[in-house]
């Protein structure tokens, strides 16, 4: 039997004796136990600071048009946006992509030589275009590239970005897509990196207010601190395969997803699939799975279809504006859903804490052929075992409450997507508490689950070996692979935390990682990079106050290999 902590003991009692009153008749009459007195009063947290505090919404040119773009198609899509309420649902950027500008006649530009929009295309240049869309109450997005020449063979910004961004900036530009080409000759990764972070600090100095979209079709972690979202994958395609190649592809990098700064699964192929005559119920069932994966894992919301007139069907409408789903992709918790469970095939349940005591989102997916049934436990969604309530996001309607399972029948390519409210876990307690005694509220992994009192192995869950650093061993901990995140519930209980970190002995050296320590947003501790030959790094904050303890391990800028990490003698203190 588990030993009781001093919350539990006091829950029990509080239990216990309410039990007695009960059966004693001393009641007022009501037979129903007490509400666990447990509450967050301490959520929802404000909205963060910054120019992409929630995933950005918006559309962009790419999907659907590809080349064949206009400044009449923009004004009319600005128009439509408005039209069709889907501004008001949320979206407000209008993004033109590649092909927008002239080709240079000697294919690379001259020292200085400006970027210029194509007469035949926008004939009185980009400046009206976003004054146009200003005036829709929207913003103007453009696309650009890092390299010579852009993906569809036209002039890039490389050497020039200064340049580019006081031109876009001047043009009343408010989001910049950047663009990977030319794949060949591959650049380096240095090259690359480089040359994102120049138009980055040019966008930065360029007096304007820009999002700053990267489209590396990769991730690399020197995008994190530079742009505001960055692609993961490579080119999505209007097909539910290439939906699921995307969210997996995604998922990888949960941890480093927050406010201003989000993994960008790619552009959405919603009303895509098919011409509207075509749309059967099961694309109609794909589209509403494929917004809620992106929803789920807070990724962008850019359109990708047509939204003109009867280009767009009003299911496709109605899908698009479903203000719950949105609302799971924009909570201002800002967490990226990760997979809580999967059967190993089709069948998986994502989840993320949302900004309010108790509230998680869930969606669980039936990747395959036929409709299946599929099951999660509040444990598996970091609630308190007990009984929760479950709303239907795409129903919008309640479902009453259930005991410790929910099941349901999820059709096939499809979701069930729910909002649950339960209990949180209790909060900490005790003058010591090991992080490995608690439940995580939140966890994402680079190697199988985080391991409690022992190493990461590899994939399978309790495969480690004893925690050790530089020969030391340690009996309490938590064994990650970079990247990772955990997130505890502290409630505002416990003053400090503590722990000895460092790259564990199991990889003979190798590997390198950063650790950090965020407390609501704020970075409390940052080691730099640590390698499997540097000290145990002692860690030791204050963390009076704090709502949401989040320990995230990076993979130290070059990639996964051996980032087997030890928060060894992780501790909280003081907790009330
Ligand atoms: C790349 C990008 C796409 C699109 C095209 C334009 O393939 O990944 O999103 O911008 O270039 O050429």
């Amino acid at each position: 039997m588990k030993a009781l902590t001093p919350a539990s003991f006091r829950l029990a009692t509080v239990l216990v004796v309410s039990a007695v009153i009960a059966i004693l008749g001393c009641g007022s009459g009501s037979s129903s136990p007490p509400a666990p007195v447990d509450v967050d009063s301490d959520l929802p947290l404000p909205l963060a600071a910054g120019i992409a505090p929630t995933p950005p919404m918006g559309w962009n040119t790419w999907n659907t048009f590809s080349c064949n773009i206009s400044e009449k198609l923009i004004q009319q899509t600005a128009d439509a946006m408005v039209a069709t309420g889907m501004q008001a649902a949320g979206y407000q950027y209008i993004n033109i992509d590649d092909c927008w500008s002239t080709k240079d006649a000697t294919g690379v530009r001259a020292d200085g030589e400006a970027l210029v929009p194509d007469p035949a295309k926008f004939p009185n240049g980009i400046g009206p275009v976003a004054d146009y869309v200003h005036a829709d109450g929207l913003k103007l997005g453009i696309y650009a590239d890092r390299g010579t020449l852009t993906c569809g063979g036209f002039p890039g910004s490389e050497g020039h970005e200064v340049q580019d961004a006081t031109t876009f900036a001047g043009w009343g530009v408010d989001y910049v897509k950047y663009d990977n080409c030319p794949p060949s000759p591959t650049p380096s990764a240095a090259e690359q990196e480089s040359e994102y972070q120049a138009m980055g600090a040019a966008l930065a100095a360029s007096g304007r207010a820009i999002v700053y979209s990267l489209c590396a079709w990769n991730f690399y972690e020197w995008g994190v601190s530079l742009g505001n979202l960055w692609r993961t994958t490579t080119d999505i395609k209007p097909t539910w395969d290439s939906v699921v190649a995307n969210l997996q592809t995604n998922q990888a990098f949960a941890a480093y997803a927050g406010p201003n700064g989000w993994n960008d699964a790619d552009m959405l192929e919603i009303g895509n699939f098919t011409t509207p005559d075509q749309e059967t119920p099961d694309i109609l069932t794909q589209y509403q799975a494929h917004f809620s994966l992106w929803a789920i894992m807070a990724a962008p919301l850019i359109l990708g279809n047509d939204l003109r007139g009867s280009q767009m069907s009003a299911a496709v409408r109605a899908i698009l504006t479903n203000p719950e789903i949105i609302a799971l992709d924009q909570d201002a918790f800002g967490y990226q859903g990760v997979q809580v469970w999967t059967d190993g095939g089709d069948l998986s349940v994502w989840a993320k804490p949302l900004n309010a005591s108790g509230a998680r989102g869930v969606v669980m997916l039936n990747a395959g052929a036929a409709p299946a049934d599929v099951t999660f436990d509040l444990s598996q969604i970091g609630l308190r075992d007990g009984s929760a309530t479950a709303r239907d996001l795409w129903a919008q309607a309640d479902l009453g409450s259930f005991k410790q399972t929910f099941t349901r029948t999820v059709p096939a390519t499809g979701v069930v997507a729910l909002r649950v409210n339960g209990v949180e876990p209790l909060r900490p307690s005790g003058t010591q508490v090991y992080l490995s005694d608690l439940e995580w509220t939140y966890a994402s992994n680079g190697l199988g689950p985080i391991e409690k009192d022992e190493s990461n192995g590899a994939s399978d869950p309790g495969d480690g070996t004893p925690l050790s650093l530089r020969g030391t061993g340690f009996t309490k901990g938590l064994g990650v692979a970079g990247p990772s995140v955990a997130v505890f519930r502290l409630a505002q209980s416990c003053s400090t935390f503590s722990a000895q970190v460092g790259v564990d002995d199991a990889t003979k050296g190798g590997g390198s990682v950063v650790f950090q320590v965020w407390a609501d947003g704020t970075k409390l501790f940052d080691s730099g990079v640590v390698t499997g030959m540097s000290a145990a790094m002692p860690v030791n904050v204050d963390v009076t106050g704090v709502r949401r303890l989040k320990l995230l391990v990076t993979n130290g800028g070059d990639g996964a290999s051996l980032d087997r990490a030890d928060w060894a003698d992780a501790q909280l203190g003081n907790c009330m």
